[in-house]
């Protein structure tokens, strides 16, 4: 019996304030019709002093269980792809897993920049059609504008921040991930690079890299994903056992609408046939995908039974394709909007509990051990002989 891994809950969140091309030519020498022309993008949303790339993980993964109607104290795996994690301890993934108190639940972060949402992607559908589990929250989160040059044209110009999110339940039905590819070439590592931890040299990429801030060779970049897009799609689609011609549907990474248009036309694939919202948002990174599904999803862009195809790239480098059979949620008889309200409310105040229980647990441990530890210590202090022996 062969398991497959469906999309049954999809989730977005993007930061109210929006940033335009205007606001940007203010403080860099650039201009809207520049980077319009050039990128396609018009705005940008840009996270505000409440928004990290934990907070809008969270948002959005919350958007997709309640989009699945699941509970989140049954989640069995939390996978968030991103390359501006709050720390570099813990996993985003981790902190995502106690704020919607998925007390079950494996968690880690996965890297792989822009194409990380398709990776996480893949291993989590991997993961339960083996059997392994039965349902992933799968994340992609960036808060790019914390890791931006302000001052150089050439970047910021081009990203925003976004979280969007799948959650995927194991069922035998034919459908949902059908094939993948996944794929890095690390000797174009020096092209795409972000902060380091400390020490930013690694030899074969050469010791000036920008320290704190993403640094890109934009014509480089573009030059390998007007390549590698259309490549890693073929593939995926050769392994899915479907056709170019069979494509209903197709999100790319959404990076710079040139490259988008170069994909599609590699493709044979007519631009009714692709979804873009870069104007919109900018380059999200791992949200890229994820946030287009969602609004490809809500604008009706999907019918049951439709081949959807996911493509990203990004720094590493890295490239990642997916093939998706979309098969709509099976209808069910629904409670009363009310009572569906109600309930979900009462399971996430569930699960949120179940989580500061861990917490206070925590707390207490802490408290208990330090204050058995200073009792210790004044036991000893009082202690005659080992006084006598310090002495
Ligand atoms: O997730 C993956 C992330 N990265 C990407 O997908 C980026 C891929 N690369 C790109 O999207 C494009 O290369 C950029 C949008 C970054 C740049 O566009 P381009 O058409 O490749 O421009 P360019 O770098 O070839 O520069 C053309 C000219 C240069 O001036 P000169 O040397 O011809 O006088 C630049 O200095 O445009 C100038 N320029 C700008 N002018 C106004 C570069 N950035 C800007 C700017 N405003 N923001």
């Amino acid at each position: 019996m062969r398991l497959y891994a469906h999309i049954r809950g999809w989730g977005k969140y993007v930061p109210p304030q929006v940033m335009t091309n205007d606001d940007i030519a203010r403080f860099v020498d650039t201009n809207a019709e520049w980077i319009f022309s050039r990128t396609g993008i018009a705005e940008r949303r840009i996270a505000g002093k409440d928004d990290t790339t934990t907070t809008m993980a969270y948002k959005a993964g919350l958007a997709a269980l309640s989009a699945a109607d699941a509970d989140p104290a049954k989640v069995e795996l939390i996978i968030v792809a991103t390359m501006t994690p709050d720390r570099v301890m813990p996993s985003t993934a981790s902190l995502v897993q106690s704020l919607i108190g998925a007390e079950k639940a494996a968690a880690f972060d996965l890297g792989a920049a822009c194409s990380g949402f398709v990776y996480a992607y893949s291993v989590a559908s991997q993961l339960i059609a083996s059997g392994a589990y039965r349902n992933a929250l799968v994340i992609g989160s960036d808060a790019m504008s914390h890791i931006l040059d302000w001052n150089d044209r050439g970047t910021c110009i081009l990203f925003g921040d976004a979280a969007g999110a799948f959650y995927l339940e194991a069922d035998e039905q034919e459908g949902g991930m059908l094939a993948f590819e996944l794929g890095s070439d690390g000797s174009g590592g020096n092209l795409l690079t972000g902060p380091t931890v400390g020490n930013s040299y690694v030899p074969s990429c050469g010791p000036d890299l920008k320290y704190n801030a993403l640094d890109m060779n934009g014509r480089a970049v573009f030059r390998f994903a007007t390549r590698i897009m259309g490549h890693a799609a073929e593939e995926a689609l050769q392994k899915a056992g479907l056709t170019k011609d069979q494509v209903d549907l197709f999100i790319p990474h959404q990076a710079n609408i040139r490259i988008i248009e170069s994909a599609a036309k590699q493709l044979g694939l007519s631009m009714d046939k692709v979804y873009v919202n870069i104007h919109r948002y900018g380059n999200t990174s791992a949200a890229s995908i994820p946030v287009a599904f969602c609004e490809a999803v809500e604008e009706g862009r999907l019918k049951d039974g439709d081949n959807v195809v996911v493509v990203g790239f990004g720094g590493g480098l890295t490239w990642a394709a997916a093939v998706m059979k979309w098969v709509a949620v099976p209808e069910e008889p629904q409670d009363p909007y009310s009572a569906r309200v109600a309930r979900r409310w009462v399971r996430y105040q569930r699960a949120r509990l179940g989580s500061l229980k861990h917490r206070v647990e925590h707390i207490m441990d802490d408290w208990l051990e330090t204050g058995s530890r200073i009792v210790e210590k004044q036991a000893k202090r009082r202690d005659p002989k080992e006084r006598s022996e310090k002495e």
